[in-house]
């Protein structure tokens, strides 16, 4: 063999070993990530994202066992790959010092990402301290502001500043597995902007008392599922904001907590609305609500329409189901009929306990009363005894057994 013949053969190797290898792997270790808890490992992780975007081949991002204390952490693509698996044995700690996140966004964000998969691990957003001092009415960095911003072309854009533990925005593709986030500073999981996104078998846990600790927030999105997953926290376990599509929950288990909310919508004029939404298959364990839709009662253009809420167990839910069009926290309403118009949804096999009397409460828009509500065997009782429903300017029809007995 001459030399280029080796050459060529040795080009080729490398090559076909190349093909055939694993996708390379990044570990933070490697980046210089230290497992102690104490050491700001931020750049690092930046460092190991970098290499893991830019790699032109599908990657893994590895962490592994040990406590890997990180500040806030953009996660910015585009990338060159579509295909990037963040493998996490360990846990992330956010720092517990309540201004070392600030203001900034997010704790974890991850934003212009097709094709994420994040598999494993715990995050622990060390809330308490903010809690705390929330609680306690002294100044504290800024929460979960929503942002709404309209351009000249009267696009959307709604951003959050506040400091939720894991974020996506403008991504498509992301799975999010297995993964187990802890007493976040505010919300927990935040899907803003993206299309076709899985949480599968994810656990979320803050106490009960915690403020503004919403479990999953889905907005300006399409095609997201959440399945098999857990929540217990102190605001809403699910909340669906404005241009959500095509949403599934399945298998979700929320208490305490406020449960599965759609909106708050019709903040504002011009908003778009949700439609094509199915939660199935859940279980509400001492929470405040139990399946609601919320809107402000304040001119819109929003909507929620073809909803679907099938097979719910309440035990022991202040308000299992609710439409509440009179939302006005901020008193600034001016005459509380909703422009949010509420269409064709539907409550299937729904039963078990309320802890109020009022089981089944549509407190519609006198502007633009409910549409198409289906009830179709619902059995709610309170003291052991039927509940009670209420019915404001809400029209539908009943199917099956329904009690308490149908207001519609
Ligand atoms: C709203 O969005 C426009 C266009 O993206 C931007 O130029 C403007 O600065 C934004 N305004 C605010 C208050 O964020
Ligand atoms: C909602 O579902 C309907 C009927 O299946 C479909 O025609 C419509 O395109 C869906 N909406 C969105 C925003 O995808």
């Amino acid at each position: 063999m001459n030399n280029s013949a080796l050459l060529s053969f040795l080009c080729l190797f490398a090559l076909l070993h190349q093909s055939l290898a694993a996708s390379p792997q990044f570990n933070v270790i490697q980046f210089g990530a230290k497992p102690d808890g104490r050491t700001d490992s931020t750049s690092a992780f930046l460092a190991a994202w970098k290499q893991a975007c830019s790699s032109t081949r599908g990657v893994t991002l590895y962490v592994p066992k040990g406590r890997f204390l990180t500040r806030s952490m953009l996660f910015k693509g585009p990338c060159r790959n579509s295909a990037i698996f963040i493998r996490i044995d360990g846990t992330l700690v956010a720092p517990s010092d309540i201004w070392a996140i600030g203001n900034n966004p997010n704790w974890i964000e991850f934003q212009y990402v097709n094709g994420v998969t994040i598999s494993g691990g715990v995050l622990d957003g060390k809330g308490a301290p903010l809690w705390s001092c929330k609680l306690a009415g002294r100044k504290c960095p800024t929460g979960a502001t929503v942002l709404t911003n309209y351009s000249s072309t009267n696009l959307f854009f709604v951003f959050f500043s506040g400091k939720q533990t894991l974020g996506f925005s403008f991504c498509n593709n992301v799975l999010v597995s297995g993964v187990t986030s802890l007493n976040s500073q505010m919300f927990h999981v935040v899907i803003n902007f993206c299309r076709n996104v899985k949480l599968q078998g994810v656990r979320i846990s803050a106490p009960g008392n915690s403020p503004n600790t919403d479990g999953i927030h889905i907005q300006m999105s399409t095609g997201v599922t959440v399945v098999n997953t857990k929540v217990a926290t102190g605001d809403d376990c699910v909340s669906i904001g404005p241009g959500a599509a095509n949403l599934r929950i399945e298998n979700f288990a929320c208490g305490p907590g406020h449960g599965i909310s759609i909106g708050s919508l019709g903040k504002n004029v011009n908003e778009p609305g949700v439609q094509n939404v199915t939660v199935k298959s859940t279980t509400f364990t001492g929470t405040t609500n139990g399946l609601r839709i919320k809107s402000w009662g304040k001119p819109s253009n929003g909507f929620a329409r073809n909803i679907l809420f099938q097979h719910a167990t309440m035990n022991n839910v202040q308000n299992p189901i609710f439409i509440d069009q009179r939302y006005c926290p901020d008193r600034n309403c001016p005459d509380t009929a909703s422009g949010v118009r509420v269409s064709d949804v539907t409550y299937q096999d729904i039963h078990g306990t309320s802890a109020t009397q009022v089981a089944v409460n549509f407190d519609c828009s006198k502007r633009n009363p409910c549409k198409g509500i289906r009830l179709d065997n619902v059995r709610l009782t309170y003291n052991s005894k039927p509940a009670v429903a209420s019915c404001a300017n809400a029209d539908g029809t009943t199917i099956g057994l329904v009690q308490p007995g149908s207001c519609l």
